[in-house]
């Protein structure tokens, strides 16, 4: 028998999860209870700057997804790593508190539909909307109140939770307004989009586009695109507006139209020559997974269906050269993430909101056949 394209995908994803599975053990066996954020040459290390404190749900987050895929014996580390961030749901210091909580406490719940653990992420999505600056129409980022970053709708997500957990209906406008003010501020016309923006802190009129982790203010940070991909299909799931869902389809379009063959991206769109070779396999797993979303999302078939084999292409380039197996030294899953170039962190090294979403698209991708 002649196998299929689709057959060798299959193998091909399954090989990588359980490589992901024993990169996660093995971690947890050199190092327990550690959250680690990027590597250093290959391996996680405890010493490094963070910048920001977001990434401790993606450890645990990887966890239940091979819980849920039927490995049992994740389960009491996953409750354990996820327990011990539970104070964070009052964390008014970060804009990430989807991050934290939705890879954690919300995919504990879908296991368990415990209220307890329901009311976790209802605490994490008031918090979250805490945030929200009624001049300007935005839940604020954590570098100062004037600021926005696509990031956050990634984050969103969890206010919208809240809202409909509790049928506030002020948390549900504060999600809604943020959405907009980001589609509006940060999006382009041609589905790029910027990483900040900055407001007047008056008047709340929205000033200008600008960048930390980006090449700069008016390029396409392609982590950014890939957190708008998702982030909008994932608002449209929560609010059903279809101008959330138009939006996320521009910036996969623009993602699609504009990626090397493969579909792996530079760190930047825009990126100079010198630092262009410098890809983010972090922002690929991303779209990979938003992709599989935004295919389910999409009301032509033929759409849904070009969504979804770009997102396969995209994690069979993922599999074929950016997994670290084959590299006994390297501690993480997936090589070439970026995570903040200009201040030297975490350059061509594994990160871990790339090993997060890579395992959670694979598992996507399995699930659909
Ligand atoms: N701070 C989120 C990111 O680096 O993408």
């Amino acid at each position: 028998m002649i196998s299929s394209r689709s057959d060798s995908d299959r193998s091909r994803f399954l090989e990588a999860l359980d490589f992901a599975g024993r990169q996660v053990r093995a971690l947890v066996r050199r190092d327990p209870d550690f959250y680690p954020m990027y590597t250093r040459e290959g391996r996680w290390r405890h010493e490094l700057p963070a910048w920001t404190h977001w990434c401790d749900g993606f450890p645990p987050g990887i966890m239940w997804i091979l819980c849920a895929r039927g490995d049992d014996s994740w389960r009491p580390l996953a409750e354990r790593y996820s327990r011990r961030l539970e104070p964070r749901q009052f964390d008014r210091e970060v804009h990430d508190l989807g991050f934290l909580f939705v890879s954690t406490y919300g995919r504990w719940h879908a296991l368990t539909g415990d209220p307890a653990l329901e009311s976790v992420l209802i605490q994490a999505g008031r918090t979250m909307a805490l945030r929200f600056r009624e001049k300007g129409g935005y839940l604020r980022s954590f570098v100062s109140e004037d600021s926005l970053f696509i990031d956050i709708m990634m984050n969103v997500g969890i206010v919208f939770r809240a809202a409909k957990e509790t049928g506030d209906a002020s948390l549900f406008d504060i999600a809604m307004r943020h959405c907009l003010t980001t589609r509006r501020a940060l999006v382009r016309g041609d589905g790029s989009t910027a990483h900040e923006g900055l407001f007047d802190r008056e008047t709340g009129e929205f000033l200008r586009q600008t960048t930390h982790q980006g090449f700069r203010g008016d390029s396409c940070w392609s982590r950014g695109l890939a957190w708008a991909l998702y982030g909008f299909g994932t608002a449209y799931m929560h609010a059903g507006d279809p101008r959330f869902l138009r939006t996320a389809q521009d910036c996969a379009d623009f993602y699609i139209a504009n990626c090397p063959a493969g579909g792996v991206p530079p760190w930047d769109f825009d990126a100079p020559a010198e630092s262009r070779h410098l890809v983010d396999t972090s922002a690929a797993a991303i779209a990979a997974s938003g992709l599989l979303q935004l295919a389910g999302l999409v009301p032509d078939p033929l759409k849904g269906a070009f969504y979804r084999a770009t997102a396969r292409q995209i994690l069979a380039t993922l599999c074929e050269r950016h997994l670290a197996a084959g590299d006994p030294h390297w501690e993480g899953i997936l090589k070439g993430g970026v995570y903040h170039l200009h201040k030297g962190l975490g350059v061509n090294e594994s990160v871990m909101w790339g090993e997060y979403f890579f395992v959670e698209a694979l598992d996507r991708a399995l699930r659909e056949r």
